[in-house]
């Protein structure tokens, strides 16, 4: 698989929409089902806050706003059924 980069937002706004939870499952099913091409990065306020924690996926000009880690992975096209083992 190609390499994929996640960006979550860090910001005060975010962390209220659980930000730092999404981020760590995000890495914790990334290490469980060795997926090394996912890198996962938290970045400072992307001055959208509101609505869920914003997340750009591999650069693109789009923010989405996200409440769950399984969601991340559907923006990278991976099934979240793969996280059940998790
Ligand atoms: S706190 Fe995340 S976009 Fe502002």
């Amino acid at each position: 698989m190609q390499e994929q980069n996640v960006k979550i937002c860090k910001g005060p706004g975010c962390k209220a929409w659980s930000s730092d939870r999404i981020a760590r499952e995000l890495l914790e099913i990334r290490e469980a089902l060795d997926l090394s091409e996912v890198r996962v990065c938290r970045v400072p306020c992307m001055k959208v806050c509101g609505g869920g924690a914003s997340v750009r996926v591999n650069g693109e000009r789009k923010i989405v706003k996200l409440k769950e880690a399984d969601e991340v992975l559907g923006a990278l096209g991976i099934n979240a059924a793969f996280t059940q083992v998790v």
